[in-house]
């Protein structure tokens, strides 16, 4: 039954969304690594986006892609401890996370994950609405009084994501040491852009390959200025009196020893929550505004919902709850631009997923960015369409919405994420009306969702 709320958004206008693309059939290997240097959406021809299991042998390894969310269960959760992170991404991000989180496994990753849940508490991430509401006032402060402007908002979307990182997980407040971490950042970032012949080498199963020049020094870098930061802190108590992040990270017990983390610990896990929650949240809220360009009927809705209360002051936790219309639409530019556009496993023991035989070795992929746009999931895909995550006047996620994972390993930032992209997004309808102002960009799939080009935005004052 259809509610109110069903009819407040606009009915879709069919308007035609960047896309990368799609070969007609399966690649050559030679083709296939070329463009896995170039476009890893590109890998993916028009059939996947219609197959439930798909298989493919590259550089003498199976490769299947899985896209039944019942198959997706089995593995991610039911069987998870058969599966571990695949090599080559755990290769690229071992110079930034080294063993926090996201790299390791088993009794390990339980203890890690333990021990860093509660600073993932919605009671916490509420208590930094204020920073990231703070944040972006700075930003938008930074762009002067302007009626009209053209601005390149990836560039300032990556600058206040690293801000609020740098803010709400470690307190630094001042822009000089936000500069110097954004510098680092980068320095990864160009390292890991393009996989090398090194890379290579370890997804063709060789152990023991080294990390390229470039990366070992990133590594040594990133070291001392996490473990400098670190130790700079006074030492803190208990949890509840941990201000930010790396609070509670030196706040961490034992469960039997009591003894704190280790030094070398702390480091990485600052490195893994930067890696793996700045440049995701910037692309995201890029895309958001993209959408919200090509869509000008759709920031009108939002405009409306998000700017009942006062502006100048940050939102109340239970108002972002509230606000149903601008949830759904982050979750539809989730659907068809997902920053994180896969997420690969390693099976460490033979298995089977439905009806497929999975041998020890092989490669599994859940590609968030193929399964978003499966015809077999959704209605008319490849339309932007808010209006399919309401349901009965209820946001309503469906099975096969998954930009944040699923399972034991599902994404620990997911509610930091989403209420830093809402504070933003509420802040800058409040402000601004946003458009295009040259051709949209289209997504390429690197590190994360990259556009192929940096666009201007127009931004005009209300
Ligand atoms: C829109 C923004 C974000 C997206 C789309 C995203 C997406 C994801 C996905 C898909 C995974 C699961 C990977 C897998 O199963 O292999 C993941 C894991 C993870 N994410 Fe996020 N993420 C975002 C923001 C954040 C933020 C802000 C943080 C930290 C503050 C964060 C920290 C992590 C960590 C530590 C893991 C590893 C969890 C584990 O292995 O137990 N993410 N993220």
């Amino acid at each position: 039954m259809a509610s109110a709320l069903d009819t407040v958004f606009p009915p879709p206008t069919g308007v035609s969304l960047p896309g990368p693309r799609v070969p007609l059939c399966e690649l050559s290997t030679p083709r296939t690594l070329w463009t896995m240097r170039h476009n890893l959406l590109e890998m993916w021809p028009a059939h996947y986006y219609r197959a439930l299991r798909l298989h493919r042998r590259l550089l003498g390894c199976d490769h299947f892609l899985f896209n039944d969310p019942a198959d997706i269960d089995q593995l991610l959760i039911a069987h998870r401890e058969r599966y571990q992170r695949e090599p080559t991404a755990r290769r690229l991000l071992q110079p930034i996370v080294g063993r926090g989180l996201f790299a390791v496994e088993g009794e390990e990753w339980r203890r890690q994950r333990r021990g860093l849940a509660p600073a993932f508490q919605s009671r916490h991430i509420d208590r930094l609405i204020p920073r990231f509401h703070q944040q972006a006032v700075q930003m938008i402060a930074r762009w002067g009084s302007h009626h009209q402007q053209q601005r390149n908002l990836l560039r300032d979307f990556r600058a206040l994501a690293l801000a609020i990182a740098g803010r709400a997980m470690f307190s630094i407040e001042d822009e000089a040491r936000t500069g110097a971490l954004g510098v680092l950042i980068e320095g990864y970032e160009r390292s890991t852009s393009r996989l090398g012949w090194r890379d290579y080498l370890a997804l063709g199963g060789w152990t023991g390959v080294r990390q390229a020049a470039d990366r070992e020094a990133f590594r040594q870098r990133w070291q001392s200025w996490a473990a400098a930061m670190s130790d700079s802190r006074p030492a803190i108590g208990d949890l509840d009196a941990a201000d930010d992040l790396l609070d509670l990270l030196r706040a961490v017990r034992d469960e039997s020893t009591g003894a704190p983390l280790a030094q070398d610990e702390i480091v990485d896990q600052i490195g893994t929550m930067m890696a793996a929650g700045f440049v995701t949240t910037a692309v995201a809220l890029f895309w958001i505004a993209v959408m919200l360009a090509l869509h000008p009927e759709h920031q009108e809705a939002l405009r409306d919902e998000l700017t009942s209360d006062d502006a100048g002051s940050p939102p109340h936790p239970a108002a972002l709850r509230a606000a149903r219309l601008c949830q759904a639409f982050v979750y539809e530019t989730l659907r068809l631009y997902p920053p994180v556009f896969a997420v690969t496993r390693l099976a460490m023991a033979d298995d089977r997923i439905g009806t497929v035989e999975i041998r020890r070795g092989s490669i599994i992929i859940v590609a968030p960015w193929v399964l978003h746009r499966h015809e077999a999931h959704w209605t008319s895909p490849l339309l932007f369409d808010p209006a399919r995550f309401i349901h009965d006047g209820r946001v309503h996620v469906p099975k096969a919405w998954m930009p944040f994972g699923a399972g034991p390993r599902i994404c620990i930032g997911m509610a930091f994420a989403l209420s830093e992209i809402q504070v933003v997004l509420r802040l800058m309808l409040q402000r601004f009306r946003v458009t295009l102002a040259g051709p949209c960009p289209r997504p390429v799939g690197r590190f994360a969702l990259a556009p192929d080009v940096e666009p201007l935005f127009e931004l005009t004052r209300r």
